[in-house]
């Protein structure tokens, strides 16, 4: 049985207690629901990956409520530190080198010597955070390679009877998941998000390097089927094909619209719920059309997300 926690003292309460007890619960954060778990317990975190059946290779985000959190268990560089000022707390992930003494679960970091830190502004997660007192570790609250969740009926759907409880928040406003960089020495970003590029190299004063798998629109080898729907789905498409469902932006229309007025913010938005819509509306044997989204703020987050939810299933 998983129970619905009310986003008040008494539901915020009751999350920090599971989590102290080594149970994981989803909460809501400003970019997507994330499926938290004590992040210094090696059963709490197996448990995260158990309920997402995710592969235990891929590493976890640490979640914590500020900076002096985060310095208790990673080493923050003079650019993580430009970063973190400017950004945290918000839609910003910094891969750090992991302390020595840091208390983290190997099973977090996967057994690298860096770890992903992330302050959330989302009023609900500052306040669990805060509660339970300790840093959470959390991957995106849906089962793996499936659509991240952006309230909390979409976390029901996938994970309701393998988790303790979820926090209910209401909708994510940001939408996409965070931004990841590693901060130093050289800045490179390793997956567009929920900040957009142009606020990050503006704050730097200069472009960022790009990781292997950020920014890549032509490298298919790189894309693994993340985010997937069930229905098949098409890219840059200005018109439905016959059976397609087509998802429209701006002046192209669709059955459904990422954004009517065109507007970037407001697509990221409802990206993850609009691939829900069009999956249902398709149904598993039906196909999905994206009209083309440009290719700039949180544009870029946007069709990051969509070519890997377009990839050839793995
Ligand atoms: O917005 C978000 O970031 C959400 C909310 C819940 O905070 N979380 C999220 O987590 O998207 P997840 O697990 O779905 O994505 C974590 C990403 C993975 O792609 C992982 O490879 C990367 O972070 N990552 C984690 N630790 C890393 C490390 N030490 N070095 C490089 N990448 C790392
Ligand atoms: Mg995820």
């Amino acid at each position: 049985m998983t129970i619905t926690l009310a986003s008040d003292e008494d539901g915020i309460a009751k999350a920090a207690a599971l989590l102290a007890a080594g149970d994981v619960v989803a909460f809501p954060t400003e970019t997507v629901y994330g499926l938290g778990g004590d992040a210094r317990s090696d059963r709490a975190v197996a448990r995260i990956y158990a309920a997402k059946a995710r592969p235990g290779f891929n590493p976890l985000i640490v979640h914590l409520p500020d900076l002096a959190a985060v310095e208790a268990v990673a080493v923050v560089g003079p650019k993580a530190r430009a970063l973190a000022a400017a950004f945290w707390p918000g839609p910003l992930t910094l891969v750090l080198p992991l302390r020595a003494d840091s208390g983290i679960s190997p099973l977090v970091s996967a057994g690298l010597a860096t770890v992903a830190v992330r302050v959330p502004a989302h009023p609900v997660a500052q306040r669990l955070l805060r509660a339970f007192g300790g840093p959470v570790a959390a991957p995106s609250a849906n089962p793996s390679g499936r659509v991240s969740p952006t309230r909390a009926d979409h976390v029901l759907d996938g994970l309701s009877g393998r988790i303790a409880a979820v926090l209910d928040g209401g909708p994510c406003a940001v939408g996409v998941e965070s931004t990841i960089v590693l901060a130093d020495p050289d800045p490179v970003l390793l997956r567009p998000g929920g900040l957009p590029l142009e606020a990050l190299e503006a704050a730097m004063g200069g472009p960022l390097a790009m990781g292997d798998d950020a920014g890549k629109p032509n490298a298919p080898g790189q894309l693994s089927s993340h985010y997937a729907p069930a229905a098949g789905l098409r890219l840059a498409a200005t018109q439905a094909r016959p059976g397609e469902v087509l998802v429209g932006f701006g002046a192209v229309k669709g059955a459904l619209s990422l954004s009517a007025t065109g507007d970037l913010v407001e697509a990221a938005s409802r990206l993850f719920q609009t691939l829900r819509e069009a999956d249902r509306l398709a149904g598993p044997a039906g196909h999905i059309a994206f009209a083309p989204v440009p290719e700039h703020g949180l544009g870029r987050a946007i069709n990051d997300r969509l070519r890997r939810a377009a990839a050839p299933r793995a």
